[in-house]
């Protein structure tokens, strides 16, 4: 209980953010053989699924649940958004985040939609790179640029996406820490639920002042944008600006931790792949899209059946709840050539790591930009870094979630 009373005391007590990182994750090392295993009996499963630690009890009262695995059926999952649902998001996180666009359908969707996301376009967010995402990077070095090693994930990439959208926001400095940790008890909502609600509640209750203050004196920020935002006569409430605000942070900031971690991974266990982009920045956007395959940061989204169905041959219930598995529909041993490969040069590079269809995500040019300024940085400012031979060797693991918990490197004197 003492950590609900700390979430929400305006003089929040100094803490290491560090200490709330990955309670969402699993620790599954490797859960690709049994994906593969899975997506090779059937793309598509009807009945619960063991993924090693046991299947769930099936419920009765519900139609069975559907887990999909394969890459052209997730797909064809995600195209049809009259028979598959994302009203299922609302029993999962509706009560946490308030009503946002992850959980409607259309028309309500594209309405809402489309007021936010004039913000997030390339080349919106250019304004962003060097004076807001560069600094925070640049900031996040100066700190343990001189000692010649550092653990990246606990330094660098666990620590900069929380900043940039605090700075996108246009948050003042000084909340920056209480901020970081709404943020991260509401994305660990699940393991904690009522400090999860407790942050909610504090995060909304934090917004009411920041919104009165953009309404009277606004400025170049988002939320700025977001109360100026106009389409058709339409523009967004209080209420759905907040609710929008708290999906931005496990959204935005968990997904991009987590993708740029394992990038670093990926390229830290390969020096061919590391050279080659050291070398030539200009490859980052495939390094990056060729990870988010990979390791998607998130290997599962939900949707619900709106009507009796059929998918791959297998009857789907109308009120089934549908896992998609991203993870493995971006290993389908169908699509890819040695899937289970990191290989920035693959020539098949489309995948669902960032979702598809009317929900795709909505952030992708922002954590792609911010993810290339961060790897840009410490290419610049520690040289070719490698693993350091003295530390625990590193993996990824998780299975909803998944990221290194640790990149342990040195560089420069260190290495
Ligand atoms: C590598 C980083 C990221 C990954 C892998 C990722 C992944 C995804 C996926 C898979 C979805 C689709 C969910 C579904 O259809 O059920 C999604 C939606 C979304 N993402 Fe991201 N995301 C990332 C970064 C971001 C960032 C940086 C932001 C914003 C700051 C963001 C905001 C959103 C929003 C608002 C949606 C909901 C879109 C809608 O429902 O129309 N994401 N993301």
């Amino acid at each position: 209980m003492t950590e609900v009373k700390s979430a929400t005391d305006p003089a929040v007590v100094p803490f290491d953010p560090f200490e709330l990182k990955d309670v969402v994750g699993g620790n599954i090392r490797d859960p690709y053989p049994r994906l593969h295993e899975l997506c090779r009996e059937s793309p598509v499963h009807t009945g619960p699924i063991d993924m090693g630690e046991g299947a769930d009890e099936p419920d009765p009262s519900r139609p069975p649940p559907v887990t999909v695995f394969g890459f052209e059926e997730v797909v064809q999952v995600l195209r049809d958004n009259e028979t598959y649902s994302s009203g299922v998001y609302t029993d999962v996180m509706g009560m946490v985040m308030g009503r946002t666009i992850l959980e409607m359908d259309e028309p309500e969707h594209r309405m809402n939609r489309a007021l936010v996301a004039p913000s997030f376009r390339s080349k919106v967010l250019e304004r962003w790179e060097e004076d807001l995402v560069a600094l925070v990077v640049n900031e996040l070095v100066d700190s343990f640029v001189d000692s010649g090693r550092a653990d990246l994930v606990r330094e660098i990439t666990f620590n900069f996406p929380v900043q940039v959208i605090a700075r996108i926001l246009g948050l003042p400095r000084s909340d920056y820490p209480k901020f970081q940790r709404w943020a991260l008890e509401i994305t660990s909502v699940a393991a904690n639920f009522e400090r999860g609600m407790a942050a909610s509640a504090a995060l909304g209750d934090y917004f009411v002042d920041v919104m009165a203050e953009r309404r009277s004196t606004p400025g170049d920020d988002l939320i700025s944008d977001l109360v100026r935002a106009e389409v058709d006569g339409e523009r967004l409430s209080d209420e759905e600006i907040y609710s929008f605000l708290r999906l931005l942070l496990p959204a935005g900031v968990e997904t991009t931790y987590r993708a740029s971690g394992s990038l670093l991974f990926a390229l830290l266990h390969d020096r061919t792949q590391f050279d080659a982009l050291f070398g030539d920045r200009a490859l980052f956007a495939q390094a990056f899209e060729e990870v988010v395959r990979w390791e998607p940061p998130v290997t599962v989204i939900l949707r619900r059946a709106a009507r009796d169905a059929e998918l791959a041959g297998v009857k789907i219930e109308q009120g089934a709840d549908i896992a998609l598995m991203i993870g493995a529909a971006n290993r389908d041993e169908r699509k890819y050539k040695d899937p289970d490969r990191f290989d920035m040069f693959r020539d098949q590079r489309q995948h669902v790591g960032f979702g598809f269809g009317v929900h795709v995500c909505l952030g992708m040019h922002l954590a792609r930009m911010e993810s290339r300024v961060a790897l840009n940085t410490l290419f610049d400012r520690l040289g070719p870094f490698t693993l350091d031979p003295q530390a625990e060797a590193p993996h990824i693991e998780g299975m909803a979630f998944r990221s290194p918990l640790s990149l342990p490197v040195v560089f420069g004197a260190g290495g």
